[in-house]
């Protein structure tokens, strides 16, 4: 086999310096001028942020009865406010604030099982909300307008985790003014609002770290990919999970020897993307799956199979050149797509990713580091500024309506 001979070719890595400028000897390569510098900016002094003070019981006793809630893929929710607590953008004045931010956990709320589930999340947001607009002048100014949400479940702020329902749905009624930090990001979709930001869901760092291996260990799988083809029982016949695309995955290349592919996770998932060229980031329940932040961070150039994401940072982050796209209907022709891309390009996705700088901005590190995902959602919340005059509501006037939205929702919190 001829592609087996290059793939051999391509034994040679680009790990990752850790630490920024630990090890100089990595060949990384940055686009300059372009997307390089945006994900080097530094937000202080472009932003000030007002934090609500609000009672315990919307964040810290959330997290207290099941601190799974830390670990888990929309565990940003919780990061992001511990970060803005020390962070150089917060303001005590609310005066002077550009954005306002209500620190609120909806997404902690997990089944046994560590599934979450966001049936309250809208009854809490709107009790939150409705405090917030009692208590301070600043909602009912531009009503919400210039706040910030950061709302990472699944859908977003259509909370629900099936799509047709969060759909039927649609984003909370008190949030339409609002600009929202989420993971869900797919063009055209009712829960995507327009000048969203689009984050990249929870990874933990030091359990990625932990895992960390040699940066000169040669990349000698192929094509990587851990996790489910079908629905939660990975059933064949369990219904239209991810439109179709993972079942394509394993009933093409099952047997491909190309192709490590499995519903197992093994112990050595982080390492073996450490060993692969080409890891796998097919859409999921939602187009995105942590895979892709463990993709850029173990430098395995992500293959992205999900029509119409909107990726994380996107205006930030080089994802056509780092990663590689196919559209959901190819996936057939993934093994021929994949063999044919130049060894010189896989090489120049490789020194890009090795770049330190594009997987901080994937990771919410404790402590913060500069650049990473803390960093780059006060970048684009700093990108939105000013506001326009329009936004701030004139003699009392309400666009929002509070009674909107489904009759279970209106019930307090
Ligand atoms: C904001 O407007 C609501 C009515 O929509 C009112 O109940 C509330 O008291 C107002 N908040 C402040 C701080 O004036
Ligand atoms: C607010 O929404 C409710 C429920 O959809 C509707 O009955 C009511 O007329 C709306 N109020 C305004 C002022 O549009």
């Amino acid at each position: 086999m001829r592609t087996c001979m290059w793939v051999l070719a391509l034994l040679f890595v680009f790990g990752f310096a850790w630490e920024v400028g630990a090890d100089q000897n990595v060949p990384t390569e940055r686009i300059s001028g372009s997307a390089g510098d945006v994900l080097e900016d530094d937000p202080t002094g472009r932003l000030k942020v007002y934090v609500y003070e609000l009672p315990n019981k919307y964040n810290k006793k959330i997290l207290q009865k099941d601190p799974r809630c830390l670990n888990h893929m929309f565990a940003a929710e919780i990061f992001m406010h511990r970060f803005l607590l020390s962070s150089p953008v917060r303001t005590f004045n609310p005066e002077e604030a550009d954005w306002f931010y209500t620190p609120i956990y909806t997404t902690c709320d997990l089944t046994p099982t560590g599934l979450p589930l966001p049936f309250k999340s809208p009854r809490m947001m709107r009790s939150a909300i409705q405090l917030i607009s009692t208590n301070w002048p600043y909602w009912n100014r531009t009503e919400g307008a210039d706040h910030f949400f950061v709302v990472p479940h699944d859908f977003g702020a259509c909370f629900h985790y099936q799509e047709e329902k969060a759909i039927e749905r649609g984003i909370l009624p008190l949030l339409q003014r609002a600009t929202l930090v989420q993971t869900f990001g797919q063009r055209n979709h009712v829960c995507l609002k327009e000048g969203s930001i689009t984050i990249p869901p929870y990874a933990p760092p030091q359990k990625m770290q932990a895992h960390l291996i040699p940066q000169e260990t040669p990349r000698s799988i192929f094509v990587y990919f851990r996790g489910l083809f079908y629905d939660i029982n990975n059933d064949p016949e369990g219904g239209y999970y991810a439109r179709g695309a993972r079942a394509a995955v394993w009933e093409n290349f099952k047997n491909n020897p190309l192709f490590d592919i499995s519903t197992d996770h093994p112990t050595t998932y982080y390492e073996d993307m450490q060993r692969s060229i080409f890891c796998l980031c097919p859409l999921g329940w939602a187009p995105w799956s942590p895979r892709l932040v463990e993709a850029v961070v173990f430098g395995c150039i992500p293959v992205i199979i999900a029509d119409d994401i909107v990726l994380p940072f996107a205006d930030a982050i080089p994802w056509e050149e780092i990663g590689v796209f196919l559209a959901e209907e190819d996936v057939p022709n993934l093994d021929t797509i994949l063999t044919s891309i130049p060894p010189e390009v896989i090489l120049r996705k490789q020194r890009l990713l090795a770049n330190p700088s594009m997987k901080w901005a994937m990771m919410f590190p404790q402590p913060a580091q500069p650049g990473d995902a803390f960093h780059q959602i006060l970048n684009g919340l700093a990108r939105k500024l000013p506001h326009a005059q329009s936004v701030y509501l004139k003699g009392g006037q309400k666009i929002l309506n509070w009674t909107e939205g489904p009759v279970g929702d209106l019930k307090p919190w």
